[in-house]
């Protein structure tokens, strides 16, 4: 029984690494599958970061789009994709794109108290390259927020407590409380 577990066990073992060993082959030869993972909430409080009263949101669409870095002509664009139920969203990207700027959008959020988009922050970027260091081929991509209309009345109290006003004296940002 033992010998029949440990057999088992190594076979096993060198299945696994083979398999690393095989995956990394390929990579080589530029024919990387990228699974990119990010997640959309509606920003409740109007602040341009997540908050612990940030809400999750299901079936907002998004897409992925690279593009040249020398010329901005499009290499890849993903279908709109939308989020599951816990605002999470899936892209799976086939090929290496070394040579591009990669990013997720927002296109349309299904709540329409919050559905406002701010042109410089609603785009994550990703790398979709096996050549540049990072192992694996799952990428996550920073979240993307839409923001609220109206900001909760909770938010004072919840920014207060992560310092924020502290931190917007300091520098002298403008915000809506
Ligand atoms: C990007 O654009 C440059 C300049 O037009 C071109 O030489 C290069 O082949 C393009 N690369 C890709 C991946 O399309």
């Amino acid at each position: 029984m033992g010998k029949a577990y440990a057999i088992s066990f190594l076979f096993f073992t060198i299945c696994i690494w083979s398999s690393l060993n095989f995956a990394e082959g390929r990579g080589a030869v530029k024919r990387n599958k990228f699974t990119v993972i990010g997640h959309v909430y509606c920003d409740t409080c109007r602040v341009e970061f997540e908050t612990k009263i940030s809400q999750p949101i299901a079936g907002a669409t998004v897409k992925l789009e690279c593009r040249n870095r020398s010329d901005e002509s499009p290499t890849y664009n993903s279908p709109e994709i939308v989020t599951g139920s816990s605002g999470v969203y899936i892209i799976e990207v086939v090929g290496d794109y070394e040579d591009s700027d990669c990013e997720v959008g927002l296109v349309k959020s299904p709540r329409v108290d919050c559905n406002e988009m701010t042109e410089d922050w609603r785009k994550a970027r990703v790398v979709l390259t096996g050549l540049d260091g990072i192992s694996g081929n799952i990428r996550y991509a920073n979240n993307l927020g839409f923001k609220k209309k109206k900001a909760l009345p909770e938010c004072k109290n919840v920014l207060t407590k992560m310092g924020y006003y502290e931190l917007r004296d300091e520098l002298g940002n403008e915000a809506s409380a």
